[in-house]
């Protein structure tokens, strides 16, 4: 593996410019994770990858807003952020990518073929998380789709990210044009500070706004599940916590 952009000189916190990378002339593909689920950035345009397949896991931003497949050779992700029960994953891979040409000693179970010539039941599947994905299929479709959805998700991120931008007690970690619209990171500036409003938050009924143990801080998870009404409620609580905490 060869690493060709980073953003660790700043925690992580933006995108790098990716139009002009050294991308190796052997290399079989770049990959990128599309959203950060723990430091909530996102692409917002994809790298160049001067013509070498792009692989893409998606597990945080999958069905949050329409997606060119054709620009992937491979996209995956773990459904359990938008889509269904953890224990399934989606692949969708390219057609001349389903080869017998893998590396030496990589196991039948982890080859795409074989799930592909089996129409992915080489094993047996989880038919319950499958059944679950189904339902949240045909909701998706019955909301208006991955259009509606992509909507949603900006109104109801940007009630949220406005509501940093101005706050004088909270500030968003991510830089403004790569945040995503699924995770949203936050902090006081003070480890003491923030440990309370997530007690409080959670006094409140607002669950799971501890930051990833790796970051500390807090994180709004806002993906498709979460109504407009729940960041609404996030804001308000807010609010309230910086007058009594200025
Ligand atoms: C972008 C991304 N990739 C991968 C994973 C890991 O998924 P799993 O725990 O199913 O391996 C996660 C978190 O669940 C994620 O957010």
């Amino acid at each position: 593996m060869n690493k060709i952009a980073s953003s660790e000189d700043k925690t992580f916190s933006y995108i790098p410019d990716c139009s002009d990378l050294p991308v190796d002339e052997d290399a079989d593909y770049v990959y990128i994770c599309e959203n950060n689920t723990i430091y909530g950035t996102k692409f917002k345009e994809l790298p160049n990858t001067k013509g070498k397949t792009l692989v893409a896991d998606v597990s945080s931003c999958f069905l949050s807003e329409p997606v060119d497949v054709t620009k992937y050779g491979l996209i995956y992700g773990g459904v359990q952020k938008n889509i269904g029960p953890a224990g399934v994953v989606i692949a969708i891979i390219r057609e001349d990518l389903i080869t017998e040409d893998v590396l030496p000693g990589t196991p039948t179970m982890l080859t795409y073929k074989t799930h592909a010539d089996a129409g992915s039941l080489y094993n047996t599947p989880p038919a319950y998380g499958i059944y679950i994905c189904g339902k949240v299929f045909k909701w998706l479709k019955k909301m208006g789709g991955l259009e509606v959805m992509k909507e949603r998700n900006e109104k109801k991120a940007k009630l949220l990210y406005d509501y940093l931008d101005q706050s004088k007690l909270f500030k968003g970690t991510v830089e403004k044009k790569d945040r995503s619209l699924m995770n949203v990171p936050f902090v006081t500036g003070s480890d003491e500070l923030d440990a309370k409003f997530v007690k409080e938050a959670k006094e409140a009924g607002l669950e799971n706004l501890k930051g990833h143990r790796t970051v500390g801080g807090m994180r709004a998870s806002i993906y498709n599940a979460m109504p407009y009404e729940g960041v609404e409620a996030l804001v308000a609580f807010m609010k309230k916590f910086e007058e009594e905490n200025l």
